[in-house]
């Protein structure tokens, strides 16, 4: 996978026919049976060979009901926004992005997915998004409307994707939907500017429960919503080494690290996605123990078995991370009592641990979100990280 810390390009406008190749019936097929049938099948039914397990499954691509689309609600996709979607990828669904393939033939793979369905026959509905306010935009306007509109019932208040209703929240195929965290910019699925968010509050996302606004809200507005919506995403600080600082300097000096975390769940082969993406890190050390800060969001508070927790892995030797495949060094999941607290979709956890013996150690964080144990969804892992004591 790739990783995606860029925002997606802005939509392109309309491609002039003439940068467009005409369409080759042929040679689209080849494209999509080399590169797409794996996961959305061969007639796009979604029943690829590999399309198991995966959270949100390969699209029915023979329903014709598209998510990312700069077009009204219920109206099919322009041949642009497929190609965005072909060329980019959806970052946070196993969908891959395909820069690899040369231009033309993504513009073949458009035509394909276009005869797959019988939804573009209609005439895609392109909608205007008034003009950018830039550092006009209005972000207690926004704030505002968030609550006003409902935002928070799903998303949370906060945007950490814990609303009351998050819970229950289903899409078109019957699958369990999470509502998106907001703040986590990085896990948009199609682009986290302003203007990809204005585009999501213009069109909703078919097939989810995410509705359109283009109705409710004037266009001026819905830009100060997308705007406040930019401003709550943290900005991530990833790094491969988490660095601990002596208990005289207190939390405020600690620096934080970022931790994206993936899932080590696999059945049938697949990966199951986690629930659980990210997870924040602090260190402080005295002459015996050192003392880890976990934060992270997690939609559902759990505290009876399967439970909340997480773990911190320590190796002596940060260079033997080859030679322990096995969880050597294993120091064991949060007691009760190191679950400190639960706030608006943020879990606050404190580990101590005995003290590595040398300046530099091996770390891996894991972190089980028990309100997902049933989907198999519960577990989810770093890589290898390097401790360093300064
Ligand atoms: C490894 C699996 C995988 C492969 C390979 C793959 N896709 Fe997807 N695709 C997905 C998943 C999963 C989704 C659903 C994402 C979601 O619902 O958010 C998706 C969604 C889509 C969508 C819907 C976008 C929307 O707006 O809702 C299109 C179009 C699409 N894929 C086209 C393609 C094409 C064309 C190819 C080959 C060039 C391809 N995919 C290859 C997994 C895959
Ligand atoms: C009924 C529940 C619901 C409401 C109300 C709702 N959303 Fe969503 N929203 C969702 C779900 C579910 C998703 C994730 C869809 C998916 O994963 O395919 C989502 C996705 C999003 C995304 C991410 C798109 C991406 O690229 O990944 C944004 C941004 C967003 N919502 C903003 C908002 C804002 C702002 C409001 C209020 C105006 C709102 N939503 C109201 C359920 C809701």
């Amino acid at each position: 996978m790739v990783i995606f810390l860029a925002e997606t390009a802005q939509v392109l406008a309309q491609t002039p026919q003439s940068l467009k190749p005409a369409p080759d019936a042929e040679a689209g097929a080849q494209a999509y049976a080399d590169n797409c049938a794996r996961c959305h099948g061969p007639t796009g039914a979604g029943d690829g060979r590999d399309s198991k397990r995966m959270h949100p499954r390969p699209r029915k691509l023979s329903e014709g009901v598209f998510k990312f689309r700069t077009t009204a609600s219920g109206t099919p996709p322009t041949d642009e926004d497929l190609y965005e979607t072909i060329s980019n990828g959806l970052p946070g669904s196993r969908m891959p992005d395909f820069q690899r393939l040369p231009e033309d033939v993504r513009w073949q793979l458009v035509y394909h997915v276009k005869s797959l369905s019988a939804a573009f026959q209609d005439k895609p509905e392109p909608l205007a998004f008034g003009k950018d306010p830039g550092k006009g935009a209005n972000l207690a306007k926004g704030k505002e409307l968030y609550t006003q509109l409902g935002c928070n019932a799903c998303h949370g208040p906060q945007g950490r994707g814990n609303g009351p209703s998050a819970a229950t929240l289903v899409d078109q195929w019957g699958d369990h939907i999470d509502a998106a965290n907001l703040t986590q910019g990085w896990s948009y699925r199609s682009g986290s500017s302003p203007r990809d968010v204005l585009v999501r509050l213009m069109t909703g996302l078919d097939g989810t429960p995410m509705p359109s606004y283009a109705e409710a809200v004037k266009p001026e507005e819905v830009w100060d919503l997308a705007y406040y919506v930019h401003s709550i995403q943290a900005e991530p600080r990833w790094s491969s080494k988490v660095a601990a600082v002596r208990e005289e300097l207190g939390w405020d000096k600690a620096p934080r690290t970022d931790l994206r975390l993936s899932s080590t769940f696999y059945r049938n082969g697949e990966i199951v996605p986690s629930s659980v993406r990210a997870v924040s890190v602090q260190a402080m050390y005295n002459e015996k123990e050192i003392l880890f800060r976990l934060t992270w969001h997690d939609r559902s508070e759990s505290r009876e078995t399967p439970s909340d927790a997480a773990a911190v892995v320590l190796l002596e030797d940060p260079n033997s991370r080859w030679r322990s495949g096995s969880l050597r060094g294993w120091t064991g999941k949060t007691e009760p009592a190191e679950l400190l607290s639960y706030e608006d979709g943020e879990w606050t956890a404190l580990l101590k641990r005995p003290l590595p013996s040398g300046k530099r150690a091996g770390l891996g964080v894991m972190v089980w979100d028990g309100g997902n144990a049933e989907q198999g969804r519960h577990r989810s892992n770093s890589n290898w990280m390097e401790l360093i004591l300064k």
